[in-house]
């Protein structure tokens, strides 16, 4: 599968814009990641880009997630995509059992800082353009800003993959600005 055909599953899996665009910016900032690690750059940005890829339909208003993950598991395998190693990832950003790997645990890192990234971009005219890690770690410690996202999966990344929290802001950043245009930040 190339990146055109993954984007094909995506539009065809997701119903929402919203959706639509987080898994572009997590895919962004897994790509980025395994640059820094050496990485299969492609595979990562497959995890990214894959691993919300049934939110729209298995996520309730109640907050209730259904069978998330495993129903895009399920798309991933009919869609004739078998990576076990990405499949496993996806599992892992929702159940920490499957945690496992470098890639598996970087995905629940990306998952929480690009929502963290986005939230800031948002709220400045230049969008992404000129974000620095600074104004980054203000809006990680400001609790009221973007209250969904998960602060200790960003906090924690040094302990769990090793990387100190500036570059990986810093890392995170550059892939967040390499997708930026297509998501309109
Ligand atoms: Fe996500």
């Amino acid at each position: 599968m190339d990146r055109e055909q993954a984007l094909e599953v995506v539009r065809k899996y997701t119903k929402k814009e919203i959706t639509y665009r987080h898994l572009i910016s997590v895919e962004g900032v897994m790509r980025a990641l395994a640059g820094r690690f050496g990485e299969n750059e492609d595979r990562w940005g497959f995890t990214g880009l894959f691993h919300d890829l049934d939110y729209d339909v298995t996520a309730s208003e109640e907050g209730d997630l259904g069978d998330h993950a495993y129903k895009t598991v399920e798309w991933l395998k009919e869609e004739g995509f078998d990576d076990e190693g990405v499949l496993n990832a996806i599992l892992a950003h929702r159940f920490e059992e499957y945690r496992t790997d470098l890639l598996s645990q970087a995905i629940v890192h990306a998952d929480a800082v690009a929502g963290l990234l986005v939230a800031c971009a948002l709220v400045r005219p230049q969008k992404s353009e000129g974000m620095k890690v600074s104004s980054v770690k203000k809006k990680l410690k400001e609790k009221s800003f973007a209250p969904g996202v998960e602060r200790e999966e960003i906090r924690n990344v040094e302990e769990s993959v090793g990387l100190p929290l500036d570059e990986f802001l810093e890392v995170a950043i550059a892939g967040l600005r390499s997708i930026a245009p297509e998501i309109g930040l």
